[in-house]
Parts: structure tokens; C-alpha cells; sequence
């Protein structure tokens, strides 16, 4: 059977799967498949291993005319056409859980960090632009006993919502539905998310992406937030619409934003987001830790192997 891998991973994976299966993937660890390339190799392909920087859409599908299971190492799926996927039979694994604690992790730090203006204190070290301590000088947010307002109150919700706490922060969230356990243990509170909006000085975005969450946050929801508010979102760029989300944070209506994703990555350093100084921004790298990877790539392995082999997916979308 042939494999199709269209990011490298580590010899100590990949290498017991090579004695199995014919696997194609590419040479280098600092880039991912193209996308001709993908599209020519998928025709006789088995099973494919992806991530969520490939578009696994219609036409993909169109030339695929073996395909059996694709997984992605990722919890998100919203790159993957799930109804192309169920009108061909062809099982979709994912890795949910393993990245839970290393992308509330980051989130959190991202949340301090923009709060506290990090990247900017580093910047005017590295620029030398320090001119010595003064009273003002980079003040940012409180972040000790403040009110987060979390969207999205899932596992990696919950995680932020822990770390939270610690920080002694009053818990508002917003969810599909409500979290008993979120507020049986952590203290969260259910509500609106306009009164979420308009009470958090701190807004963390988890939401998943769907038709629902698209663009969710825009002109409407900025202009509710407080004007020293920190907008976070480590969750997908199309949950927030771009171009109101830079009116807000130039014209002052919001404080801060910390962004993990965007809606076209990798975005341009030219982006008109990336000019504003009350913007940190990081290259989507929310369970980019060393033993997380490992784990979602493992994880990732397994849902593939076992579709191919005819077992049940570890943790199957479809
Ligand atoms: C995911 O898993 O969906 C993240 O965005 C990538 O780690």
C-alpha cells in the first residue's frame, strides 16, 4: 500500500511504517509537500498523513481514486471537505486530546505576553532603543484577579480556564452549549456573548472553525469589548474578520490582540496587522511543543495505520 506523508517526522516514527508500506513524502524537515506534487502522487494513494496547512478539498478528492483514510495531525479538520470525504467512503482521523495542555499553554503566554507588552520590551532591548527605566515607559494590562471571557469552553477552554484561575481571573465563557464541569470546578460562568464581550478584559477565542464561526468576531463584537481590552486568539483565522479587527485595534476601540492564526497563512510580514505595536503575533504554533508533536504524530500514525488495516480509528471525524 502506498502512503503519502506530506510533512516529514521523525526517523524513529516513520521508520517502522517504511517497512510496511511504500511512503512518499519529502526530504526536508523545514517544508511541506507541494501541492502539485500532492495532487500527482494522490492518485494511487492508500492513505495520506496531512496537516493543517493542506487544502484536502474537491479536487484533491477528483484524483484520489484509491484513497482508504486521511489523517491529519491536528485536532482542526476545517481543511478537509468532510462531505467530499463521506460521499467516497474515505475515514478521516484526527488527534484530539494530546495537544489540549500545550496550546492552553501557549495561549496563556500569549495572553501575558500581549497584555505585558512583551515583544515590544524585547524589540526596543534588541533595537536599542532603551533609553533607561521611566515611571510609564511599556505599561501594559493587569493580568492577577482581571476578567477572561473564554469562546469556546471545549478541552483547550477548560485548559485556559485552569491556568486562569491560578491567576485568581474571573471566568466568563461562551460555548454551543454549557460546560457543568467548567463551572463546577473551575468556577466559569455561562453567558451571552455579548455580555461576555462587553465584560472580559481579556477575550480568548477557541472556537472550532465552522460556517457558524466564521468571521464571528467583527466591527459589531470589537465595538462591545472594553477600550483596554486583550483580545487573544489561538483558534482560526476565519473566526475573525481581519480588516475590522485592524480598524479596532488602530482606532483604539480595543487594547491589544494576540494572534497564534490568521486567515491566509503564513501571513505576510507585510500585513497591514503586523505595522500596529499592539499587535503580538506568532506563526500558529499552539501545540508546537517538542513531546506534544511527538505525540500527535504518533497519534496520527495510528489513526492511519489502523484505517488501512481495517481497525477502528483512534479518534475518527468521520
Ligand atoms: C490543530 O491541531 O488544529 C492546530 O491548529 C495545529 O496544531
Amino acid at each position: 500500500m502506498k502512503l503519502i506523508m506530506t510533512c516529514k517526522i521523525p526517523d524513529e516514527l516513520m521508520n517502522p511504517i517504511k517497512e510496511k508500506y511504500e511512503v512518499v513524502t519529502v526530504e526536508s524537515d523545514h517544508a511541506l509537500m507541494s501541492r502539485k506534487r500532492l495532487l500527482g502522487e494522490i492518485v494511487d494513494a492508500d492513505g495520506l498523513f496531512t496537516n493543517v496547512a493542506d487544502h484536502i478539498d474537491e479536487e484533491l478528492f477528483e484524483q484520489a481514486k484509491k484513497l482508504k483514510v486521511i489523517s491529519t495531525m491536528a485536532v482542526g479538520y476545517d481543511n478537509i471537505d468532510l462531505q467530499e470525504a463521506k460521499k467516497r467512503g474515505i475515514l478521516i482521523g484526527h488527534t484530539p486530546g494530546v495537544l489540549t495542555e500545550a496550546t492552553a499553554d501557549l495561549t496563556f503566554a500569549l495572553l501575558m505576553a500581549t497584555g505585558r507588552r512583551v515583544k515590544e520590551g524585547a524589540d526596543a532591548i534588541q533595537n536599542n532603543e532603551w533609553k533607561g527605566w521611566l515611571p510609564f515607559y511599556l505599561t501594559g494590562q493587569e493580568i492577577y484577579g482581571k476578567t477572561i471571557g473564554i469562546i469556546g469552553m471545549g478541552r483547550i477552554g477548560v485548559g485556559v480556564a485552569r491556568r486562569a484561575r491560578g491567576f485568581s481571573m474571573n471566568i466568563l465563557y461562551h460555548n454551543r452549549s454549557k460546560n457543568e464541569e467548567a463551572e463546577k470546578d473551575l468556577g466559569a460562568t455561562y453567558v451571552e456573548l455579548d455580555q461576555l464581550l462587553k465584560k472580559s478584559d481579556y477575550v480568548v477565542l477557541l472556537a472550532p472553525s465552522t460556517k457558524e464561526t466564521y468571521r464571528m468576531m467583527s466591527t459589531a463584537q470589537f465595538q462591545l469589548m472594553k477600550k483596554s481590552a486583550v483580545f487573544i486568539n489561538t483558534s482560526r483565522g476565519s473566526n475573525v474578520d481581519e480588516d475590522a479587527l485592524y480598524e479596532a485595534l488602530q482606532s483604539g476601540e480595543i487594547w491589544a490582540a494576540g494572534l497564534d492564526v490568521f486567515e491566509n497563512e503564513p501571513i505576510s510580514a507585510n500585513h497591514k496587522l503586523l505595522q500596529l505595536n499592539n499587535v503580538t503575533a506568532l506563526p500558529h504554533i499552539g501545540s508546537a511543543a517538542i513531546e506534544t508533536r511527538m505525540n500527535m504524530a504518533r497519534l496520527a500514525l495510528e489513526n492511519l495505520v489502523n484505517g488501512l488495516e481495517g481497525r477502528p480509528l483512534v479518534h475518527q471525524v468521520i
